[in-house]
């Protein structure tokens, strides 16, 4: 099926934010896209993985003249990209370099809290931690970022983001392409305002409804071209923004066809010729290049500022297809009985959001639910307060699938498994989510000023065979 609409109403689009910032097509030289490196274990096992992370500051060239200051893992800026495979032990040995503290979320891993990285995990600069976990889950594309509560948003702005994907025996069976940096990319969307010498200005830019800048910032890279060399191209387009969605399009309405969103495969492809990603969302989608000829040029777009040029040079024709079914294997447990239908209501703007009427108090728990329960979660954007708008609404240490938007069929690129959604003014979003691991999770609007604002509440899952066993400290003090 060919989907040329964005599902959601323009009405409800970051544009008609009061304080919106267009993005403008930068006049600076273009530069090769960078792609992230992948990040080298320490030490890998049949059964295990050994990482090293780094937060670290640095500086990067990103405009002509002077270097930017900032912030990434293993990098100057952003980082290098993690990879997990299903089934592995995996142990990390987190390092800050930073001037303060910093935590470092595996955003969409389904791990137990005390390895999630929300803010009850900080490390302290000079310091590290260990972490480890038992990776089950599907092939798809996470990301990691900090998560000190209430920085969250001024540290991921400073560059703490990076890619990670999760590879599994399904997923490499399939004709897709996977040649990473040649036919597999990382795509992560972000936007910024450069201040005098080229510096990013935080305090500056501020917005309680969350931050933007004007110039688009593509891995890092500002005003970006990439050499097409294959006819088909995957990209793993992730929006690492504080705030902006991104309504992607091609030139000459080129159709691509999405596989993936958040947490796994999507069980069907779906074909586009729009796309809107939210904040954290994460897409993944295959580009037919087979109809252009070297020395052509397609463009990526959001709205209509161009984000991304692709160059076409020589290629070999590809005639595979993408298999009409792409996962048979996608959990889908059964509602627990007497679960409680759980209501989570995001309301207000600005310094007034909230969530059920609360805002975030880490000494809080908001929500108590068992090991492995599986529960109906009722989502609703109440939109409150004039000129409503899109509220991404994200859960840690779970995996959901959508049931329904307004009691109506999800859309089709979110039949998978997901960990973020967005949430349009007056809609009710019901979700089936399930808890395969214990610890204190948040759940929250990834708006992140929204989120460092409050919007934001706390889940605990225990294990009903150990009952006195806390799951984690709430606060792991120094
Ligand atoms: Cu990207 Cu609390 O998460
Ligand atoms: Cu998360
Ligand atoms: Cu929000």
């Amino acid at each position: 099926q060919l989907v040329t609409d964005y599902y959601f109403n323009k009405e409800d689009y970051d544009t008609q934010d009061g304080g919106y910032v267009p993005l403008e097509e930068p006049n600076t030289p273009p530069q090769q896209l960078k792609i992230p490196e992948i990040l080298t274990p320490d030490k890998e096992t049949d059964t295990d993985m050994y990482y090293t992370v780094v937060s670290q500051t640095g500086e990067t060239q990103l405009l002509p003249g002077k270097k930017t200051k900032t912030w990434g893992y293993n990098a100057s800026l952003l980082g290098k990209t993690i990879i997990f495979k299903n089934g592995k032990h995996i142990h990390i040995t987190l390092k800050n370099e930073l001037p303060e503290l910093t935590t470092y979320h595996w955003h969409g891993a389904i791990i137990p809290g005390v390895a999630d990285g929300g803010c009850h995990t900080p490390v302290y600069p000079g310091e590290s931690r260990q972490i480890d976990f038992n990776l089950n889950q599907p092939a798809a594309t996470l990301w990691m970022h900090a998560h000190p509560c209430p920085s969250t948003a001024e540290q991921v702005w400073h560059g703490l983001a990076t890619a990670v994907v999760v590879q599994d025996a399904e997923e490499a069976q399939l004709p897709l392409p996977r040649n990473y940096g040649v036919d597999d990319i990382p795509l992560i969307l972000q936007d910024r305002r450069f201040h005098e010498d080229n510096q990013w200005d935080y305090n500056a830019d501020y917005d309680p409804d969350g931050v933007m800048g004007p110039t688009p910032m593509i891995n890092g890279t500002i005003n970006p071209y990439f050499d097409v060399t294959t006819q088909k191209v995957r990209f793993r387009i992730l929006d690492g923004a504080n705030r902006r969605e991104w309504r992607l399009h091609f030139s000459d309405d080129l159709k691509f066809t999405q596989i993936a969103g958040d947490n796994s495969l999507l069980p069907h492809p779906v074909d586009y010729t729009k796309l809107l990603i939210g904040c954290a969302e994460r897409m993944e989608i295959v580009v037919d290049f087979g109809q252009y000829h070297p020395g052509d040029e397609v463009v990526l777009y959001s709205d209509d500022t161009p984000i991304v040029h692709f160059r076409i040079h020589e290629f070999a024709k590809d005639d595979s297809k993408i298999p009409e079914t792409l996962t048979t294997t996608l959990p889908d447990p059964k509602v627990t009985p007497e679960a409680p239908i759980r209501k989570v209501v995001m309301s207000g703007m600005d310094e007034s959001v909230a969530i059920n009427g609360k805002k975030f108090d880490m000494s809080r728990i908001d929500t108590k639910t068992k090991l492995n329960n599986v529960e109906y979660w009722d989502v609703t954007n109440s939109n409150d307060m004039d000129g409503g708008m899109l509220h991404p609404y994200h859960m840690h240490g779970c995996v959901f699938k959508v049931i329904s938007r307004n009691g109506k069929e999800p859309n089709p690129n979110e039949l998978g498994l997901k960990d973020t959604i967005e949430v349009e003014p007056g809609e009710t979003v019901r979700l089936k989510v399930w808890f395969p691991c214990i610890g204190v999770f948040m759940y929250h609007c990834h708006i992140i000023e929204h989120e460092d604002g409050g919007m934001m509440l706390q889940l605990e899952v225990t294990d009903p065979k150990h009952p006195n066993e806390l799951p984690q400290p709430l606060m792991d003090h120094h």
